[in-house]
């Protein structure tokens, strides 16, 4: 371990458009273990984070739902936080990459690149959705994949053959938003020079704290040509604007790591610590925790800009793999996809905790989920073995000690032999080997039990040496409860109180509590029930697959306001209606909505109207209905009809009564 004990440590930072599920969460546990692990060992640690909310789909997802971006992004940000708490992820900052320090860093960091000679322009040709308005990102593009020829891929890669490729190149492009053909457009993009940071990159990477598979990977890249790097978005963009520029923004992958900074420039004005650890390595040590499928951006970007801007870059990179369910890539329609909100109706967040920690090690292979094992490394190990010692042990002092401990160990050098373990286990956590960490305290945990089995405290008369044996067991267990702790903060702290205690920091492990009294026993944690399990399966298959079900958990058919309030209804008059070849139930409909134009809208309403007969009809209709491509064509709005005993009435808009007389 390095003898600077000032650490900082940051997680990769969550989009702020939708909730944090249990892949996330591998992240934020195993980061918050290793924080928890380096502050209970005596490291000075700032932990930092923020959510990430710049970005298309952030400001497309606003729009869908009637709502600014702003708005979005912090109702998100306060269910991250929110859930976050729960699983007790312990940040120290949690801020937004939409802030004014941001902005600021941004900025700033662009103009000493600009500088410094690391910025250059370039005129591109780019999709763009002429009737949106708006040039579109690879993920809006879909078409035929150039290489096997897949339909329905995306504009960036393949996800039937794993080829990359241009958006450009896809056959038949469409653009997702309003299903039409995009065109080509030029614009003038800002690129960052990342070609002539190779030299730097490969002692960069040499000289770092990186994980060996994900340096292979790296010099990989390097050894490939590497591309300039387009840190440009044309508006409309939810972001920060280019400076001197008018309609450019910092695409979101520039201005988010930049957001590491500004976080904790934010932490560290208001807190006095830390104070220019981003400029000077000699001030403390940097580590980001991320997913491997972001290494790219960290290890060959984020290096490169810090070098450029003058900043010092982090002594290392910890990257971790995807989490799966069941052995398989988390899916909504297997029900297999689980937000935390989801998760924490039916099980202890710290039984997830404990769980990850018992599987994740540090590399970068998946780790998956299984309830079953989950449930048994739960219930027999955590309950089973860890819980029920110390529920043994206080069982027996109650009944004849009144709960005071002893004055001695019955067994002192056995105790010390115990002790012995935990220096490997501090070297296997500071090594984020946390599955093997698990293992051992496991395996002490065996010893301890093995203890009290052998004494057999029962069984004997002599009711100081029950005392003694009782007060050696409980202070195995609370030895083990230390040690578990950067994993299990909650459970230390019940049992602080337990014990009378407060506090206790990783060195309490070492030296026994005697001569004191300890409260009563209560439940600590109880164990796994197979129907919480079920339950929480049963309600992700309803929630997944059954948008009414999810939308309506109650059944009783009401929505919320919030869903209503996102319809924009207006009166349009249907100015033609014609029968479709082919078409048994559905009727073509222009229906001219005033100031916005004529709208095509497809409706099911054959079998009730002659086409003829709605022709001057004036209705309600929903104007911003996402387009829906049909056989026919594509229907670009609704016509509202309702239900009356089995006959569908189109709803007529009568002109509106003002003084008792109709106005037009
Ligand atoms: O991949 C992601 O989820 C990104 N939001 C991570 C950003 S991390 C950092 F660079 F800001
Ligand atoms: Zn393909």
């Amino acid at each position: 371990m390095k003898t600077n004990n000032k650490i900082l440590v940051t997680s990769a930072l969550p989009y702020a458009n939708g909730p944090i599920h249990l892949g996330h969460l591998v992240e934020y546990i195993q980061t918050d273990i290793w924080v928890r692990f380096n502050k209970t060992i005596g490291n000075d640690v700032v932990y930092i984070c923020a959510d990430d909310a710049h970005g298309t789909p952030i400001m497309l997802k606003a729009k869908e739902q009637g709502i600014s971006p702003e708005e979005l992004i912090e109702k998100t940000k306060n269910n991250h936080e929110a859930d976050f708490k729960k699983f007790f992820i312990n940040f120290d900052h949690y801020s937004s990459t939409n802030s004014k320090k941001n902005e600021e860093l941004c900025k700033k960091i662009f103009i000493k690149l600009k500088e410094s000679g690391h910025i250059s322009q370039k005129i591109i040709s780019q999709f763009y959705d002429d009737k949106e308005n708006i040039f579109l990102p690879d993920r809006y593009i879909k078409g035929i994949c150039p290489k096997c020829k897949a339909e329905d891929q995306y504009g960036d890669s393949c996800e039937s053959c794993g080829a990359t490729y241009s958006p450009t190149e896809l056959i038949n492009p469409v653009s997702i938003l309003s299903n039409t053909k995009p065109m080509t457009k030029d614009t003038n993009h800002y690129f960052f020079n990342l070609k002539s940071f190779k030299d730097y990159l490969i002692k960069w990477t040499k000289e770092h704290d990186l994980q060996a598979t994900i340096r292979n990977k790296l010099n990989e890249w390097l050894n490939d040509n590497l591309n300039d790097w387009d840190i440009t978005r044309d508006a409309p963009y939810f972001g920060f604007k280019i400076p001197n520029e008018e309609d450019k923004y910092f695409y979101v992958w520039m201005d988010a790591p930049i957001g590491y900074i500004a976080a904790f420039e934010e932490y560290s004005e208001k807190n006095n610590r830390f104070e220019g650890i981003w400029n000077n390595e000699d001030k403390g040590q940097i580590y980001h925790f991320i997913g491997k499928d972001i290494a790219y951006f960290h290890s060959l970007f984020w290096p490169s800009i810090l070098n450029g801007a003058g900043y010092r870059t982090p002594n290392g990179i910890f990257c971790h793999g995807f989490l799966t369910v069941d052995g398989k890539k988390m899916s909504k329609s297997r029900g297999t996809f689980i937000k935390a909100s989801d998760y924490l109706n039916y099980l202890d967040p710290e039984f997830l905790r404990y769980y990850f920690a018992s599987r994740l090690n540090d590399s970068i292979e998946d780790i998956d989920l299984n309830f079953d094992d989950l449930t048994k490394k739960i219930n027999s190990d955590l309950v089973g073995k860890l819980i029920n010692l110390a529920s043994r042990c206080s069982a027996f002092l109650e009944k004849n000690s009144k709960l005071m401990l002893s004055k001695e160990l019955e067994d002192k050098e056995k105790f010390l032999s115990f002790l012995n373990n935990i220096e490997e286990i501090k070297n296997l956590y500071y090594q984020r080997k946390y599955s093997s960490a698990i293992n051992k305290i496991m395996l002490m945990t065996d010893t301890a039990n093995q203890y009290i089995n052998e004494k057999k405290p029962w069984s004997l008369d002599d009711l100081d040496k029950v005392q003694e044996i009782s007060t050696q067991g409980l202070n195995y267990f609370r030895t083990l409860v230390i040690l578990l702790s950067p994993v299990m903060p909650d459970l230390l702290e019940k049992v602080e109180n337990m014990l009378n205690e407060e506090n206790l920091v990783w060195n309490d492990s070492l030296s026994p509590i005697l001569n004191k009294k300890i409260k009563k026993f209560t439940t600590l944690k109880n164990r796994i029930q197979k129907e919480d399990v079920e339950k929480l399966k049963e309600g992700l298959m309803k929630n997944n697959n059954n948008k009414q079900d999810m939308k309506v958990p109650n059944m009783s058919n009401e929505i919320e306001y919030d869903d209503f309030a996102k319809v924009n209804l207006r009166v349009g008059e249907i100015v033609s209606a014609e029968n479709i070849e082919g078409a048994d139930k559905l009727l073509k409909l222009t229906v001219n909505l005033g100031t916005l134009g004529d709208k095509e809208i497809f409706a099911g309403i054959k079998k009730f109207y002659n086409s003829e007969d709605l022709i001057g009809l004036k209705t309600l209709v929903v104007e911003n209905l996402k387009p829906k491509k049909m056989k026919f064509g594509t229907s670009s709005g609704m016509v509202l009809a309702a239900d009356s005993d089995g006959d569908i009435i189109v709803i007529e808009a009568n002109n509106k009564i003002k003084n008792g007389s109709k106005v037009k």
